[in-house]
């Protein structure tokens, strides 16, 4: 199923106001930038036009462009959705007076995150979602979500590897899988290639400290 309907003219304006928001707002912020933004928008709309679910452009389009501005100045952003949630409401009471559809946008923010107390409902909630969890998928996902972590390298990047490798199996919809396949491939050769390089690192490790047993004798 394609949109449900098409957007009105006043719609797309609001949208193009959303934008210039969200790139303002996105521009200095670390893994979560202005590309991530548009990645998520992007991935939106392509399942959004596969699946067969009846899905509400605008709705969906407002959501995937507020779904991560809980993350500006909240740099762990352990409750991003929650936070998100009502800065989205905030923000579309300034532009909409159509409280129905406000709040259908901002449970899109919320239910983004494992945070929410309930899972996503609705398709456009879903369909960000999974959105979200293909931007974090490949090569650019990695780095995306390596960005600004704190702990050792071994800690973050084996943190990293199990988040990514259950990422693409948490997929609501068989059109979101289809379309990240190839990241997830990028993902397990990136994967296997990071666990090599990981154990002989550990293993110089180890021999260099074995040598300064033998230095010390
Ligand atoms: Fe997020
Ligand atoms: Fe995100």
């Amino acid at each position: 199923m394609v949109f449900i309907r098409k957007m009105s003219k006043q719609e797309k304006l609001i949208v193009e106001e959303i934008i210039r928001f969200v790139e303002d707002k996105h521009n200095r912020s670390e893994g979560h930038d202005y590309s991530h933004i548009m990645e998520v928008c992007r991935y939106s709309i392509e399942i959004g036009k596969r699946i067969k679910d009846p899905v509400d452009p605008f709705i969906l389009i407002c959501g995937a462009l507020l779904h991560d501005i809980g993350r500006i100045n909240a740099p762990n952003g352990l409750f991003h959705g929650i936070d998100g949630a009502s800065r989205t409401e905030e923000f579309m009471e300034s532009l909409i007076d159509d409280l129905k559809t406000i709040r259908k946008i901002s449970r899109i923010v919320v239910r983004h995150t494992p945070t929410s107390m309930i899972p996503p409902q609705a398709p456009e909630e879903k369909i960000v979602f999974d959105a979200d969890a293909l931007d974090r998928l490949g090569l650019m996902g990695m780095v995306r979500g390596i960005m600004g972590k704190e702990g050792t390298m071994e800690h973050i990047l084996e943190n990293r590897i199990a988040k990514r490798m259950a990422d693409y199996h948490k997929l609501y919809y068989k059109e979101s899988r289809k379309i990240g396949k190839p990241l997830h491939k990028e993902t397990l050769d990136i994967v296997t290639k990071l666990r090599k390089s990981l154990a002989k690192r550990a293993k110089q490790i180890h021999e260099i400290e074995s040598y300064k047993l033998i230095l010390e004798e």
